[in-house]
């Protein structure tokens, strides 16, 4: 049985990479420091898969602890390295912070792989590193542009770290730029857990609907897209997981062709807000308060992945359309309110 260290377990993605690495026959060992999740986590991943992962509370910013733990588990044969701080709007006012915690966490765990001999690397980076590119859709050789915020440096920073260590070791790294995920797993027992006041528009809609926010604001209408507001490549969580069951695997068994290789996972749809808010209300049946605001500092007018390099090469591909993705997010808002 493979082991595979996931960091940031216990959150948002990497709770849905845990089910799907375990239904695939992995062992899996999580380490969180449950700075943006829950330890109930644990139990509803084991509601859904049968066992219980294996699991540490510590914080991977931290050298001493993160080596300790290396020591102990040097068996490990591949890891996913979620944990990470994800609030761009946060890290604009606590830059030292994020570049703290996301770029010494990757160093810490890099260091450990080089002591250890763990050569297999998939990291979570973001479609924030391209900005508002010039061409879409956008494909993994899209010039990176200046990061907007703190966030999206430090996912241009672990990027280049990765990109220079690997050359410079026997390292084996996969860099998955993310687009925009969403929706919850099928069982309502795992989700997005967001705290506070939602950035993100599908918690914020969500959480309109079930009576936490009055009223949902739409950030602009006078973009330059069909009907005006911004668009947006969602993807589903599950799909999404996957993708990293995908990823690992191909390291693990020498399927990769550099010993650094990036993939754009989206779905390579883009929908517009409005188009979002519709397949909500439609799918879902119900109303919902919104009304148009003037738009949000720092937004991209549209952005959507070409998919085609992790199509052909990765094997992989999203399945699940906007409709489930709407489904699942209302089901798991229902189920932390209580109502489902
Ligand atoms: P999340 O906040 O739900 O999960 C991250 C987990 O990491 C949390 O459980 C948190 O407690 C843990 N963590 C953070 N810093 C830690 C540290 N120093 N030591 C130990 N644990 C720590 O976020 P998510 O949405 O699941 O995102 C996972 C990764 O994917 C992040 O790297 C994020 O930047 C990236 N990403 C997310 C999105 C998105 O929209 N959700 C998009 C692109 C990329
Ligand atoms: C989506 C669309 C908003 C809230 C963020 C990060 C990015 C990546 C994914 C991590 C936009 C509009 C939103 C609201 C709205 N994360 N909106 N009303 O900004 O595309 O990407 O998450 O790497 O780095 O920036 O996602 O969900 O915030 O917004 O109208 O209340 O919804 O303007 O067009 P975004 P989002």
């Amino acid at each position: 049985m493979k082991k595979i260290l996931v960091t940031g377990g216990t959150g948002y993605i990497g709770s849905h990479t845990v089910v799907e690495l375990q239904q695939q026959g992995f062992e899996v060992l999580i380490v969180d420091n449950l700075s943006n999740s829950n330890i109930e986590v644990l139990d509803n991943i084991e509601k859904i898969s049968g066992v219980r992962p294996y699991f540490e509370n510590f914080d991977l910013a931290a050298e001493a602890a993160t080596a300790d733990f290396f020591a102990r588990h040097s068996d490990i044969d591949g890891i996913i390295h979620f944990a990470a701080y994800k609030a761009v709007g946060e890290s604009m006012t606590k830059p030292l912070a994020y570049y703290r915690n996301n770029v010494q966490s990757l160093i810490n765990i890099m260091e450990a792989m080089r002591v250890h001999n763990i050569q297999n690397l998939v990291f979570s980076s973001s479609c924030t590193v391209y900005g508002q590119p010039d061409e879409l859709p956008v494909k993994e050789t899209a010039p990176i542009k200046k990061a907007w915020s703190p966030y999206g440096n430090t996912k241009q920073m672990c990027e280049e770290i990765i990109e220079f260590t690997t050359a410079a070791t026997n390292l084996k790294t996969i860099a998955l730029r993310y687009f925009n995920p969403i929706g919850a797993h099928e069982s309502a027992l795992i989700g997005e857990l967001p705290l506070g006041v939602p950035n993100n528009l599908i918690p914020f809609i969500t959480q309109t609907a079930i009576g936490k926010r009055e009223c949902l604001s739409v950030f602009g209408s006078d973009y330059s897209t069909p009907d005006g507001t911004a668009v947006r490549d969602y993807l589903h969580v599950v799909d999404l997981a996957k993708a990293h069951v995908v990823a690992v695997n191909r390291l693990i068994n020498g399927k990769n062709k550099k010993n650094m290789e990036i993939f754009n996972l989206g779905t390579g749809n883009g929908f517009s807000v409005l188009e979002v808010i519709e397949a909500f209300e439609r799918i879902n049946n119900i109303k919902l308060n919104y009304k148009i605001v003037p738009r949000r500092a720092g937004d991209v007018e549209k952005v959507w992945a070409d998919t085609s390099f992790a199509n052909e090469e990765l094997g992989w591909k999203a399945e699940i359309g906007l409709d489930e993705m709407m489904r699942t997010s209302w089901n798991w808002e229902k189920k932390l309110a209580g109502k489902a």
